[in-house]
């Protein structure tokens, strides 16, 4: 695949988005064409960097590794503060570059302790699952979570630059991958329907991370964040639409203590409840004169309520083909539901209220039919 460079032209800071099949094997130059200050440190994690570290250091000669744990329950102040004292000692200068190298996690806190550190140094990302390269590494949400909440620590810091390489996504478990790909059905049900189409067509091909399937997927997502993210940059107004399916998941995400599912897996069960919100909605305000006219068996299927989905509490499953396993309120209680709803996305109650999509790429009032949106759910 030839590279591809996307533009984001945000009013704090332009900078491009280079998506590259193996660009890492030559990130020295990647990192010098963007111009960055030449002491450059990389934050990583260590499986990230056991898996590829070896090809970044030979691309990018030699440069030395500060390594963080990245789950989740690390994406605190405690580990941030690991990476100031990592700079502090190796006495790192306005004149240095941080470059992540991980997942969203390590993007989100190195972004910040880059954001923070000297009030401020370049900052170039190269995210390493599919969620962090069609999402999170692209639009300059930085930060951490606090104890009451999550991402509720942070700022917008625009990266000088980000450079993705697809063939890292080789190493990535299934079950990270599809919790990615999540996102990008995010971006074809309220942006694209080419790009929503285009999944559904490919999802084998998409699954065997193969370039030619793979990379145009990245890249239309990354345009799309692009473009919202340039016309909204600090979240006033259109950026929430990046948020459809978000409320819900979060609150699904809190009641079970982050520890059940991914976050692209609560967010599909999102849109399944804004799916079913649009639904509910078109039929009371039309007296089901505009109900979605076929209801296929898998349809039908993912119509019954959340809760009675909740009810069979699958248990998650790795190499699972079905959709995100089920949750269970078992897991929780409504409090955290409701404290689910507090975030730092904005997210403070409601259910998407940015809005929800009513045909398939378009956030505006239409009714859809979901039948679509299942088969992207349920790959088989
Ligand atoms: N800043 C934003 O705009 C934004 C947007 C969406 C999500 N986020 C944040 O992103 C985080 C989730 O990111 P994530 O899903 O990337 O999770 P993650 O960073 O925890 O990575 C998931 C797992 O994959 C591993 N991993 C990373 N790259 C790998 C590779 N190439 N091969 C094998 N394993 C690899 C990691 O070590 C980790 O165990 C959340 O904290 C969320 O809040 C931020
Ligand atoms: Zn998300």
């Amino acid at each position: 695949m030839p590279p591809v460079r996307i533009d984001v032209a945000t009013p704090s800071r332009g900078y491009a988005i280079s998506l590259d099949d193996n660009a890492l094997d030559r990130i020295g130059q990647l990192l010098d064409e963007l111009k960055v200050p030449a002491r450059r440190f990389v934050v990583s994690s260590p499986l990230v960097w056991r898996l590829h570290g070896a090809r970044f250091a030979r691309g990018a000669r030699g440069i030395e590794p500060i390594l963080v744990p990245d789950g989740e329950r690390f994406k605190q102040l405690a580990t941030v503060s690991r990476i100031y004292d990592a700079l502090v000692k190796a006495t790192a200068d306005r004149s240095s570059t941080l470059v992540t190298f991980g997942g969203g996690v390590i993007g989100d806190m190195a972004g910040f302790a880059a954001s923070t550190y000297l009030r401020g140094i370049a900052l170039v990302h190269i995210p390493t699952t599919l969620l962090a390269q069609v999402d999170s590494a692209v639009g300059g949400k930085v930060g951490v979570n606090h104890p009451l909440g999550k991402n509720l620590i942070g700022s917008f810091y625009q990266p000088n630059g980000v450079i993705i390489d697809p063939s890292v996504l080789a190493s990535l478990p299934r079950r990270e991958f599809r919790a990615g790909l999540y996102e990008v059905v995010k971006y074809g049900m309220t942006s694209s329907p080419s790009l929503f189409d285009r999944i559904g067509q490919n999802l084998k091909a998409i699954f065997d991370r193969e370039p030619a399937a793979l990379t145009p997927v990245i890249a239309e997502s990354c345009r799309i964040k692009a473009e919202v993210v340039t016309a909204d940059e600090k979240e006033a107004g259109p950026r929430r639409i990046l948020n459809f399916g978000h409320t819900a998941g979060h609150a699904i995400e809190a009641v079970t203590k982050y520890r059940r599912f991914r976050h692209g897996e609560a967010v599909a069960y999102g849109m399944l409840v804004a799916a079913e919100l649009s639904v509910a909605r078109v039929r009371s305000t039309s007296k089901g004169a505009r109900r979605p006219h076929r209801q296929p068996r898998a349809a039908a299927a993912n119509q019954r309520s959340l809760s009675e989905a909740n009810a069979r509490g699958d248990p998650p499953r790795q190499e699972s083909r079905r959709r995100p396993a089920a949750f269970r309120p078992a897991d929780g209680d409504r409090r955290d539901v409701n404290r689910g709803r507090r975030d730092g996305e904005g997210n403070e109650g409601g259910v998407d209220e940015g809005g929800i999509p009513e045909v398939i790429g378009d956030y505006a009032s239409r009714p859809y039919s979901r039948t679509l949106a299942v088969n992207v759910l349920n790959p088989t």
